[in-house]
């Protein structure tokens, strides 16, 4: 298996300075209920497919990793305030299992891998619930915990406020981590970039960042790649990645990310099929190229998200008003009134990233009447070390745009004969992780992003005529 970060060598995932971080944000929320308080929280379970000799993928609880560290299917985690005491319960040791599954982990091992005052076995819980002075926290009582029910209280808004916002903010152990899917996640894009000649279908290119994200040891994806090319660019979350990849179509994305650790990764670059860009393709990624860049100039601690946002469309508004696509007899400022940038950029700028590609505490306001922010995931000023994506885009679908252009608030804006030369592009986003710091920002994902870089790469893998065992197929 390949080494994780030289950095985090014979340190533990600090665990208990979780525990605490989780208590203080209870403490600043509902100081009453901080004072005896206790958590409980159960991780995932190994479960069988029915008729199959299988298991689901397992994937961690990651409130339960928080507090823990541990991957581990069926453990637990118990933290008593008033002792300042956390134990990890490792699952009760199954005999029979060990023929399939192995040794598992002891105690004494468990006791010198985890940030943990004690290691227990599943068994110990019961007891060591009936002895705490009042019910313990819960996220979830589910069939993981169900069996402890009657001494857990699930749900509670202070104790899910307190977890989210403890997470949102990483401690440097959590940023080597994240720093270390980033440059996995950098070395599968260049691949993918390098090994176009090769890659004449969707699936080619997720399975090339695929092969080299397992290749860098991390063997979970932070979400499922979105690999695409031509108009399918324009779909945000194409997934699908069944389509050709032909010459004619011009542009292909790829939004992947690899995971370390329970750490994401969140990456998204565009570049042209065979290396040369087209002129329309070009315009439009140096037009996100722009908005991305924008936005870095305002990046800091203190600022407001949406601020971010609503900059990075006055920047497509500029740009698309150059390009003639939005007629320049209006101002800027009309433009961006009317909203017709809104389905052009249709998503937010970026969302928090952590465990979860989407993770925690950004409060983000689906319901918001405002097309320009009701997608935005992250409402709130920035804070050092928070970690976000910094991910515009610009996208022409068809189905997105029909009611801009039948609106004739909106569509009297646009030059139709001008836009439609740009359908074939299908969308362009640049998108990167970036911690907050004290007084500005660090960008964790390198991988060029420059256009000449970007075609130089590709051009030179059809000039050394890139083959592997990959094309007998
Ligand atoms: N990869 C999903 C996203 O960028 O939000
Ligand atoms: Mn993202
Ligand atoms: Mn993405």
């Amino acid at each position: 298996m390949p080494d994780g970060p030289k950095s985090l060598e014979g340190k533990k995932y600090p665990a208990k300075s979780h525990a605490h971080n989780v208590l203080s944000h209870l403490k600043k929320k509902n100081s009453a209920k901080a004072q005896e308080v206790s958590f409980f929280i159960s991780g995932e379970d190994l479960e069988l497919y029915k008729y199959c000799d299988q298991t689901r993928p397992f994937r961690q609880n990651r409130y339960f990793f928080y507090l823990t560290g541990n991957n581990i299917p069926g453990s637990h985690v118990l933290y008593e305030s008033v002792k300042d005491k956390l134990t990890i319960y490792l699952p009760n040791v199954d005999k029979e299992d060990i023929m399939w599954s192995g040794l598992p982990l002891s105690k004494d091992e468990a006791a010198k891998k985890f940030d943990a005052d004690e290691i227990k076995y599943a068994a110990d819980i019961i007891n060591d619930l009936k002895g705490l002075l009042s019910k313990a926290c819960t996220t979830d009582i589910n069939k993981f915990n169900l069996e402890f029910k009657d001494y857990l209280v699930e749900k509670d808004d202070d104790f899910f406020y307190a977890l989210d916002e403890a997470r949102a903010f990483k401690d440097d152990y959590e940023i080597e981590l994240m720093r270390h899917a980033a440059k996995i996640t950098d070395n599968c894009h260049l691949a993918v970039m390098s090994a176009l000649p090769i890659e004449t279908k969707e699936t080619h290119i997720h399975a090339e960042f695929m092969y080299h994200a397992l290749r860098q040891g991390s063997k979970n994806q932070s979400y499922d790649p979105i690999c695409c090319s031509g108009e399918s660019c324009s779909t945000l979350h194409w997934v699908k990645n069944d389509g050709d990849i032909t010459p004619d179509k011009r542009s292909v994305l790829i939004d992947a990310g690899a995971e370390w650790d329970c750490y994401a990764s969140d990456v998204t670059r565009c570049f042209p099929v065979n290396g040369e860009w087209a002129k329309e393709h070009l315009e439009i990624y140096n037009l996100v190229l722009k908005m991305q860049e924008e936005v870095y100039k305002l990046m800091k601690p203190g600022v407001e998200w949406e601020d971010l946002h609503l900059k990075a469309h006055r920047v497509l508004i500029e740009e698309f008003q150059q390009l003639g696509i939005f007629k320049n007899e209006y101002s800027v400022d009309e433009v961006f009134k009317s909203k017709a940038s809104a389905r052009f950029f249709p998503h937010g700028l970026g969302h928090m990233l952590g465990m979860d590609t989407h993770d925690t505490a950004g409060y983000a306001n689906y319901s918001d009447p405002d097309p320009l922010l009701c997608y935005l995931r992250i409402r709130r000023k920035l804070e050092p070390n928070m970690v976000v994506t910094n991910e515009p885009g610009c996208y022409f679908s068809p189905f997105l745009l029909e009611e801009t252009l039948n609106d004739p608030l909106k569509s009297k804006y646009i030059n139709k004969d001008v836009l439609d030369r740009y359908w074939y592009v299908g969308g362009v986003r640049i998108e990167d992780d970036v911690l907050i710091t004290k007084d500005g920002y660090e960008i964790f994902t390198k991988v060029t992003k420059d256009p000449k870089e970007i075609s130089e790469i590709v051009k030179a893998a059809y000039e050394r005529g890139v083959k592997s065992y990959h094309n007998v197929v």
